[in-house]
């Protein structure tokens, strides 16, 4: 215990320098031209940053907790709140900790569909209804800022967080982030478009050290951050754990200065993803903005042991070192400067002195649910249906076998910072129960447990149960999959398998019942090869957010037509993917040697017959495709239903360049367009072509080049079902 004098003077003397500090600082005027909504941000950030000190300048620059920026309570700087996502507003714990989806206080919120799930809708208005639905959440529980969309490629099948990105097509990740980032933007919520740049592995993922050429940056990695910044304005980028070429991502001048900034002309601020830098003059000097995380709860975090073993970095831009790399001359203040002026501009743009997120909205509304059912219903990719076995109807599906893993548990998203906790979760089998109706028998057996989980009987037992419950059974649908144990950030998928014991599931299922339907709930290809032949269909439901149970049910029983397409190509094995061999590296180094043929374009170069290819999806109906007309820049082609049910088809127009002098894929994916048909309609779907849909980067003048030359323009219903062609020539 201190005595009482000395207490005396001690708070004496902190008064003292709390005394002195405000001296030394010019009080802020009532009407101090920042506070004014009428001024342009632009002036307002001038006014605001001509009125701190370095002090404050340099607490700008790493956040002040788990998910919060520094605020300032002197010029009434508020903290920037944030909440991950991207596929819904992810609990977390307290205001500003450690976010976990394990949490204590649980924050629930709507569960959308994962971004692969989404990217197989082909759906733009909708992909931007879900992104509405995200920034009105991420208002109503009081925060500023989502920490998405994840726009990062699908390279190889095993990639961790596949499930959070749009799949393996440049053009169809930049068309799915622009309308994310534009609906959340116009909610006056920051968005954060990530990870910049080439996030795609796990393993290692905060060492790991890619060597990727110049022309397949900006061909295949770049182009969904590109769009983000030229199309939707994006706010705010997170640079990625991985180092590319080289360098760390959050100190790589070359990606957060040259190309983000210099070349596309980004205005926004450049967050770093959790613990991701390395030193102090190495990011602000790339052109870093803002460390997160910071404060106590980094320090708590660092100094753990499993956060060194990872390989983590962080802690780099406190204040104290930032005012010391400026003493030392290693950064100019004018750089620390330009960090906050960035910050703060967008802080101004978003709305954030003026309109702060109070919260209290409501959350998971019906109309909300309404999204993330639609959602599910149009992420459902129907690859196989021998027989016309589907849909069901109840009349002939008396009985029905409801089996797997995932059939009685909702795998609502994959693992990690994602994984949102959503007030209810409906599963596959809650969801065939109700679309199946009232006078359908359905019987449930588990077959065999998620690899990981616990078993309650014998793997045997639970086998032979499953197959005698199927032999009696009409139909038998086996829903099966990975789960967010499996799957998640942080780690890569063991192998391109079902998990453990589940393909023998499928096999002795197969063998009891001919009509044998399998469901997989996984956030990216599964090898199928041992069951394809023998099961009578086979749906991709991904990870479906809340509402996938009813949008299983309703596919399989015919109430939703399916309209979803492959985001990415289905390999028959995993040594067909052209990144294998290429993976994950060694020594910590990983060169994607095969360059710009990612996904369909490697499978197209190299002849190699995908299990299903890229854009691939049935429907209960039939589309037929006829008179494709070039018109420059537009084409057209009708698109008529020759079925007898209501449905939607996804027309892709793929593009063919004429000889070149360097190397081209075989086809490129340049335009889509969903239409929906009543039987026997017809409607006529345009694409616009524009010059970048000619083009190829050449490193050689480090920009895209179109050559003239006669294209050839490939309209179908998949990337390998062409259904229409014609030609045009463009000249110099
Ligand atoms: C992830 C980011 C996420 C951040 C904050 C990181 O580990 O890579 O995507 O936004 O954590 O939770």
């Amino acid at each position: 215990m201190l005595p009482r004098i000395a207490l005396f003077f001690l708070v004496l003397s902190a008064a003292a320098v709390v005394a002195v500090r405000l001296r030394a600082q010019p009080a802020v005027p009532a009407l101090a031209p920042y506070k004014n909504p009428a001024l342009d941000a632009e002036q307002r950030v001038k006014d605001l940053l001509a009125r701190m000190t370095p002090q404050e300048k340099a607490e700008m620059l790493a956040g002040s907790g788990w998910m919060e920026s520094e605020p300032n309570a002197r010029l009434g700087i508020p903290a920037i709140k944030m909440a991950d996502g991207p596929m819904g507003v992810r609990n977390w714990r307290g205001s500003s900790s450690v976010t976990n989806a394990a949490s204590t206080v649980p924050v629930t919120s709507t569960a959308l569909p994962a971004g692969i799930g989404m990217a197989a809708s082909w759906d733009l208005e909708l992909v931007a209804r879900g992104a509405r639905v995200i920034a009105q959440e991420v208002k109503a529980l009081g925060r500023d800022m989502i920490l998405g969309p994840t726009v990062n490629i699908s390279r190889v099948p095993l990639w961790g967080r596949n499930f959070e990105g749009y799949g393996e097509d440049p053009y169809l990740a930049a068309r799915m982030g622009v309308a994310y980032i534009k609906s959340v933007q116009a909610e006056g919520v920051i968005p954060s478009v990530k990870h910049f740049a080439a996030n795609n592995e796990e393993y290692e993922r905060h060492r790991i050290d890619e060597k990727i050429d110049e022309r397949t940056l900006n061909e295949i990695y770049f182009p969904a951050f590109k769009a983000a910044v030229e199309e939707a304005g994006v706010w705010a980028v997170m640079s990625a754990y991985n180092k590319v070429n080289g360098q760390w991502c959050a100190e790589n001048p070359n990606l957060l200065t040259d190309t983000l900034r210099k070349r596309w002309g980004f205005r926004g601020f450049v967050i770093s993803d959790w613990g991701s830098t390395y030193s102090t003059e190495g990011t602000i000097n790339a052109g870093m903005d803002l460390e997160m995380p910071g404060g106590e709860a980094m320090r708590i975090w660092a100094n753990k042991p499993e956060t060194k073993l990872a390989g983590n970095g962080s802690g780099w831009l406190t204040a104290d070192k930032v005012m010391a790399a400026v003493s030392a001359g290693r950064v100019t203040q004018a750089a620390v400067d330009e960090g906050v002026r960035r910050i703060l501009h967008v802080m101004f743009t978003a709305g954030l002195f003026d309109h702060p997120h109070v919260g209290g909205g409501d959350v998971d509304t019906p109309e909300q649910r309404q999204v993330a059912r639609t959602a599910a219903n149009e992420s459902i990719v129907l690859l196989k249906n021998s027989g016309g076995v589907l849909p069901l109807s109840a009349e002939k599906s008396r009985k029905i076998a409801v089996i797997g893993p995932n059939a009685a548990v909702a795998r609502t998203g994959g693992g990690g910072s994602s994984l949102v906790r959503p007030e209810y979760a409906i599963t596959a089998l809650d969801g065939i129960k109700e679309a199946a109706g009232p006078r359908a028998d359905i019987v449930h057996a588990l077959g065999i447990v998620m690899e990981g989980e616990d078993a309650a009987k014998p793997p045997l037992e639970l086998r032979e149960e499953a197959v005698a419950v199927a032999r009696h059974s009409d139909v038998a649908i086996v829903v099966v999959g990975y789960s967010p144990k499996l799957e998640s950030e942080g780690f890569d998928r063991k192998s391109m398998d079902l998990p453990a014991g589940q393909d023998e599931l499928i096999e002795a299922i197969a063998g009891a019942n001919r009509n044998t339907i399998v469901v997989v709930a996984a956030g990216a290809p599964v090898t199928m090869t041992k069951w394809i032949g023998r099961v009578a269909a086979v749906l991709y439901a991904w990870y479906g957010g809340q509402e996938a149970g009813h949008a299983i049910g309703d596919v399989l029983f015919g109430a939703v037509n399916p309209s979803g397409k492959l985001p990415v190509t289905f390999p028959k094995a995993f040594q067909d993917s052209p990144a294998f061999g290429h993976y994950p590296g060694e020594n910590l180094h990983v060169e994607y040697a095969e360059g710009i043929y990612v996904g369909y374009r490697g499978f197209d170069k190299h002849d190699v017959e995908p299990l299903f290819p890229f854009g691939h999806g049935l429907s209960y109906t039939t589309f037929d495709y006829s008179g494709l007309k070039i018109a420059f820049p537009t084409v057209s082609v009708s698109v008529r239903n020759s079925g007898t049910r209501a449905g939607t088809e996804v027309a892709q127009l793929y593009l063919q360049p004429p000889p070149s002098r360097v190397d081209r894929p075989v086809k490129e994916l340049k335009g889509f367009a969903r239409v929906m048909l009543q039987p026997g309609e017809t409607k006529t779907v345009s694409f616009m072509l524009d010059k970048a849909a000619m083009s190829y980067y050449d490193s050689a003048v480090h920009d895209w080049v179109a050559e003239p030359g006669r294209f050839t323009v490939l309209v179908g219903a998949s990337s390998r079902d062409i259904r229409a062609t014609g030609e045009f020539e463009l000249v110099r």
